[in-house]
């Protein structure tokens, strides 16, 4: 994707250690016109918000400004609210032509992010081709740092689990596979994509299962499906 053509930036801003942003997350902060920030009050008012004050310690540290938007989220998991805060970043692109919308973590976990671009999506194709989403540290990767304690280890694996007292079905993160290695055994349950050499040379990243491992540098995630109108 030609970046030129990006109007719509999903920023993930980490933990909320302003060093803990990434490079190409600041890079983007500084490049587009205005930065969208979300706010739990209706006033909009930014003194509450932490992703301000890391969007603020940022332009003090790099001498930089833009207009800030405030998005309303009162992270009460209404549609309604989604509908207006993908509206809210819909008028502010029509007025300043590129846009970041802030995040915390890492907004491929538990994140308003893409209950927003799935909106998106429906309601303005050509804008959702235009957006891109930029990772970040998670918190749990932080806490992990904090303690010194690895995720997973050998032979160990990693649960993430939303204490939401239900069961709920999982994404699946393949990794570590060896080469050569057919991939019979790994369960389609949801939408899968193998991602080879991610950000290397030859990066390829195809929406299915790959039948056989070409390359150790390979992960296969299998994206669970939320039910419609998923909340929580
Ligand atoms: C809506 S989720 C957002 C997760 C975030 N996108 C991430 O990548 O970590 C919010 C939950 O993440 C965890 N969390 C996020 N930031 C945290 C922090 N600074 N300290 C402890 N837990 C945190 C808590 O369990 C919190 O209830």
């Amino acid at each position: 994707m030609d970046m030129s053509k990006i109007r719509l930036s999903m920023v993930s801003l980490g933990p909320s250690d302003w060093e803990l942003v990434t490079i190409k997350a600041l890079n983007r902060l500084k490049s587009v016109q205005a930065i969208a920030i979300p706010t739990k009050n209706k006033e909009g008012s930014f003194e509450r918000s932490i992703t301000f004050k890391i969007v603020d310690r940022l332009m003090q540290e790099y001498h930089f400004a833009k207009p800030l938007i405030s998005v309303y989220t009162p992270m009460k998991f209404k549609h309604s609210d989604w509908l207006n805060q993908a509206q809210t970043l819909q008028e502010a692109v029509k007025e300043y032509g590129t846009i970041a919308f802030v995040t915390l973590g890492d907004a491929g976990v538990y994140s308003t992010v893409y209950y927003l671009l799935d909106i998106i999506k429906e309601q303005n194709p050509q804008l959702y081709e235009r957006s891109e989403v930029i990772a970040g540290i998670t918190s749990f990767s932080y806490a992990s740092s904090k303690v010194k304690k690895p995720l997973c280890l050998g032979k160990s694996r990693l649960e993430l689990i939303p204490l939401i007292g239900e069961e709920v079905p999982s994404t699946k993160i393949y990794m570590r596979p060896s080469v050569g290695m057919q991939t019979s055994s790994i369960k389609d349950e949801g939408e899968i994509y193998t991602f080879e050499n991610l950000c290397f040379e030859g990066e390829h990243i195809q929406k299915s299962k790959i039948s056989v491992v070409r390359k150790y540098m390979t992960l296969l995630i299998d994206f669970v499906k939320p039910a419609k109108g998923d909340v929580a």
